[in-house]
């Protein structure tokens, strides 16, 4: 029988009061050997006959992140998933993640179908984020470019003139704070302050936050790195500000394993979701990892650092979504025409400074 968590996530209306509401994902049933082993198979398979390719993040679970590589498919973080999909050749785009990355990807590829393991998926950020109250919002700093982070809906996408996901983010509103430009920026407001801080651009913030990165604390960070004093600190930039403040690394998921995997350190605190230690773990796998402190396991499943819509990709979606086609993605057409510019805007941005913006990524990681 299916079992369902919940928990509470930050709302925002457009008067700029957060209020909170409650969210609930699904829980996935565990699988033993025998039947992962089984899906895999069948999964490639029905890879092969509908000329699929599947795309996870970094976050999913590992099996899923295994399969994306096996497969000749690709693992990593939103900016890349969205430029491999728009760029791959398949006529089927298996997004393993969650809504927005599909969302993403079809903007990107309109003609292709795009499906998901599990269209409940979805992320605090893009709830806490309404379209309408988003709009009214805008409607209130008219003077403002609007930067919207990759983790909402299509629709707020339409709205936007920016596209960032976090591994751009700095480099975009530096360019645009270059400009003149005074900013309005949504949803994440930890991002939003860090970004603040980093390049003095004039801002103003949605109030929203990540239920997984919001919960990293900073006392018991601070015990723990006494604990272990060689340990480099490495933090998701969703964290609150007195984490981020602990951080000898502040960065996007690439940018922490592209740490990881090149730092001469032999210990590492990280501060993100602890899905991404799958793909740390592979690519250095001497280092030893610590999570950062949550407010712990025994407590509600948003303080174990894994993100629980991230967590509702299993196997078996993939296998149902390929073979009976349900979990497809729709985005309306004028919202899908409105919503590409602005994330058109940030890949050409980034692809035209890759020497120095893409530094962030681990370029093998496709092929490991
Ligand atoms: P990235 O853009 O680094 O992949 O992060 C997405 C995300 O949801 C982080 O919580
Ligand atoms: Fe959204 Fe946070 Fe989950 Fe990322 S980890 S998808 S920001 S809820």
């Amino acid at each position: 029988m299916q079992r369902n968590t919940s928990f509470d996530f930050t709302l925002q209306n457009a008067q700029g009061e957060s209020c909170v509401a409650q969210a609930w994902a699904k829980v996935r049933p565990s699988l033993d050997a025998a039947e992962r082993f089984a899906l895999k198979q069948r999964i490639q398979e029905a890879l092969k006959q509908r000329n699929a390719v599947l795309i996870a993040h970094y976050y999913v679970d590992g099996d899923l992140q295994d399969l994306a590589l096996e497969t000749g498919g690709y693992v990593a973080d939103s900016l890349e998933m969205a430029r491999f999909g728009r760029n791959h050749a398949a006529e089927t785009l298996v997004v393993a993640g969650v809504r927005f990355m599909g969302e993403t990807a079809k903007i990107l590829s309109p003609e292709k179908t795009v499906l998901m393991p599990d269209l409940d998926a979805t992320c605090s950020l893009d709830l806490g984020c309404p379209a309408d109250e988003f709009s009214a919002f805008c409607d209130a700093h008219p003077d403002r470019t609007v930067v919207v982070y990759a983790n909402t809906s299509a629709a707020v996408k339409a709205r936007a003139d920016w596209m960032v996901t976090s591994s751009c983010a700095l480099e975009i509103v530096q360019h645009l704070k270059d400009r003149g430009e005074k900013i309005l920026w949504a949803p994440d407001r930890h991002l939003g302050r860090y970004i603040q801080e980093q390049t003095g651009a004039d801002l103003v913030l949605w109030q929203g936050d990540c239920i997984v990165h919001n919960e990293f604390k900073s006392e018991e960070l601070a015990m723990l790195r006494r604990a272990h004093p060689d340990a480099r600190v490495l933090v998701h930039p969703e964290s609150p500000a007195g984490v981020t403040a602990q951080a000898d690394m502040v960065g996007s998921t690439s940018a922490l394993l592209k740490a990881v995997v090149e730092g001469d350190a032999s210990t590492y605190i990280v501060a993100t979701d602890k899905g991404l230690f799958h793909r740390m773990r592979q690519l250095a796998p001497g280092k030893h990892l610590i999570e950062a402190p949550t407010a712990g396991e025994s407590a509600t499943c948003k303080s174990c650092a894994q993100c629980p819509w991230m967590a509702m990709n299993g196997l078996e979606g993939v296998l149902q979504c390929l073979t009976k086609g349900i979990g497809e993605i729709q985005v309306a057409p004028e919202t899908q025409r409105r919503a590409h510019r602005c994330i058109d805007r940030m890949l050409e941005f980034t692809q035209q400074r890759s020497g120095t913006l893409r530094q962030g990524l681990v370029p093998h990681l496709g092929a490991v």
